[in-house]
């Protein structure tokens, strides 16, 4: 615990919306009705992608995954913030906030990968569809996916490390609504270069390698498919790729106006309504991008219908 002129910083005080307050039991409500959508739909997914065996390929593993993801990072922040609503006191102790700050940041670094990695299974079905099976093999998609985890772990253990070993005397409000690394960052009064550069360095490598990922297997899919003579073959090829393309666009679109948006043409405001987008809601899109209009879960989905009824 940090030295506070004798006194000693244990607990945090979560401010959240400041003035949206009078709001409350209706953000409450709404945000009680998001989180519940997301673990059904996200567990949904696991366990529809479990059980049904047309839907164990490789794009479904990642899948599966990207569910789970999306559960444990939504889980370290809402559950927390749907308390500070309705409760008096919203404070969080030191070890909380580290927690929370550790699994939220590991696993949305994770989140990226693996939509990167994703790419990367889409790109060899569509531009090398014989090879398939040899280069996305189940050896190849566990190491892609343990890279994904041992990258999100860097990341998280990295930010929180660094940032807990700072010293925290002016104040121990976190103008936020959870633990994250700018808020906690702005409240100590230890030097905050490492810090700053640290995160700037961490964040530019993250979203460089796994954005240009993306951006090069959709190029090499998109001159795959172009090249396709019919045009139903343009179409079937290209609804493989569609829902996951729409969560790249939705997420790495955040990403993009949280950090390619000079910050200080943002109000604080913005930037935790931005935060909030990507926490909480991103989370809750993600399985029904991948069910809707997609073939292979509805039929698994109806197949399910059948057993049961
Ligand atoms: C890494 O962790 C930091 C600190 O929480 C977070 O802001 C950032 O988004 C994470 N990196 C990526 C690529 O998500």
């Amino acid at each position: 615990m940090k030295q506070n002129n004798g006194t000693q910083v244990t607990e945090f005080i979560l401010l959240g919306f400041g003035d949206q307050n009078k709001y409350w039991h209706t953000l409450f409500v709404v945000f009680l009705v998001i989180y519940m959508v997301t673990l059904v739909g996200n567990i949904g997914m696991i366990l529809l992608i479990k059980i049904d065996s047309s839907l164990h390929t490789p794009m479904y593993f990642f899948l599966q995954h990207l569910a789970f993801v999306d559960f444990c990072f939504t889980s370290a922040i809402t559950p927390k913030m749907l308390q500070d609503f309705v409760g008096t006191e919203k404070s969080i102790s030191f070890i909380g906030c580290m927690v929370q700050l550790l699994v939220y940041a590991t696993f949305a670094t994770t989140d990226c990968y693996i939509l990167a990695m994703m790419a990367v299974d889409r790109y060899v079905a569509i531009c090398k569809p014989l090879r398939y099976p040899t280069l996305m093999s189940q050896r190849v998609c566990i190491q892609l996916l343990v890279g994904s985890y041992i990258m999100g772990f860097l990341n998280g253990s990295t930010h929180t490390s660094l940032t807990f070993s700072l010293n925290f005397c002016n104040s121990n409000k976190i103008n936020h609504f959870f633990c994250d690394v700018p808020p906690i960052l702005a409240l100590s009064c230890s030097n905050i270069d490492l810090n700053i550069m640290t995160l700037i360095v961490f964040v530019g490598f993250n979203l460089t390698f796994t954005v240009l990922v993306v951006i090069f297997s959709y190029t090499y899919i998109l001159a795959a498919i172009l090249k396709i003579s019919s045009a139903s073959g343009r179409r079937k090829a290209f609804s493989t790729c569609a829902s996951h393309l729409t969560a790249v666009i939705i997420f790495y679109g955040t990403l993009a106006y949280m950090y390619l948006y000079h910050r200080t043409n943002k109000t604080q405001e913005q930037e935790k309504m931005a935060s909030m987008f990507y926490g909480i809601v991103i989370p809750m899109l993600n399985p029904f991008i991948y069910s809707l209009r997609n073939q292979d879960v509805i039929k698994a989905l109806k197949g399910i219908g059948k057993k049961c009824f």
